[in-house]
């Protein structure tokens, strides 16, 4: 801000003053600046309330733009762990990363369409890992996941958290 436009700012709340003192809310009732898991828990509950009573039943009724193969048959609240403690904390980002806060269903943002270009391509790797034949342990020890690559990170060229 210039000095200036400062000076006018000082000017302004000295005439609205007394109103704006009356308008403002108590400090107690200000949020603190929330954290991206708070937030993300609290979009979380948010859905949970609306689909309450079908926790359960697979993602595919439940919800209504489930195009991922093998979330169909997922129950909705384990696809809401995926997408909280999977792949919002992979990327360290906010549900809005991929998101409209208003409508989870839309496809509308290009982070959610490349998100489900990455589930169908870290499905491919773990299925090469299955049939490699020169490794020790067993296909389930071998497997990677969005974290293996992204560590927190959107960009996995970025250094580690
Ligand atoms: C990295 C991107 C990404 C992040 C971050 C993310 N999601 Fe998702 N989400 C997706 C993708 C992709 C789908 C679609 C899955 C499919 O097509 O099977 C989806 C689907 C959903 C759906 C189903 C919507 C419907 O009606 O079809 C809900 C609900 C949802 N996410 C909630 C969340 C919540 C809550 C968070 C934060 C805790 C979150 N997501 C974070 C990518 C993301
Ligand atoms: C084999 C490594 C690897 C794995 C596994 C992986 N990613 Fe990625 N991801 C990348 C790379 C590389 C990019 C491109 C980064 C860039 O733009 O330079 C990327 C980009 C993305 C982007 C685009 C970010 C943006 O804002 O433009 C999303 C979203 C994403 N990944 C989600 C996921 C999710 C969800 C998973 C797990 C299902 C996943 N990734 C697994 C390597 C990986």
């Amino acid at each position: 801000m210039t000095r200036s436009a400062f000076g006018a700012g000082v000017l302004a709340c000295a005439v609205l003053g007394h109103a704006a003192a009356a308008a403002q809310p108590p400090a107690a009732a200000q949020p603190a600046e929330e954290s991206t898991q708070a937030f993300n828990d609290r979009m979380v509950e948010q859905v949970r309330k609306k689909i309450a009573g079908k926790e359960s039943k697979p993602a595919s009724e439940v919800f209504e733009n489930i195009q991922i193969e093998w979330f169909k048959a997922v129950p909705a609240e384990r696809l809401l762990a995926i997408m909280n403690r999977g792949y919002s904390r992979a990327l360290g980002v906010k549900c809005t990363h991929c998101h409209m806060e208003e409508d989870f269903a839309s496809d509308d943002m290009r982070e959610k369409e490349a998100a489900r270009e990455m589930a169908v391509m870290h499905k491919a790797i773990n299925d090469q890992l299955a049939k490699m034949k020169h490794l020790e342990g067993t296909p389930e020890d071998r497997f990677i996941n969005c974290t293996t690559c992204h560590r927190g990170k959107v960009d996995p060229h970025d250094p580690p958290r």
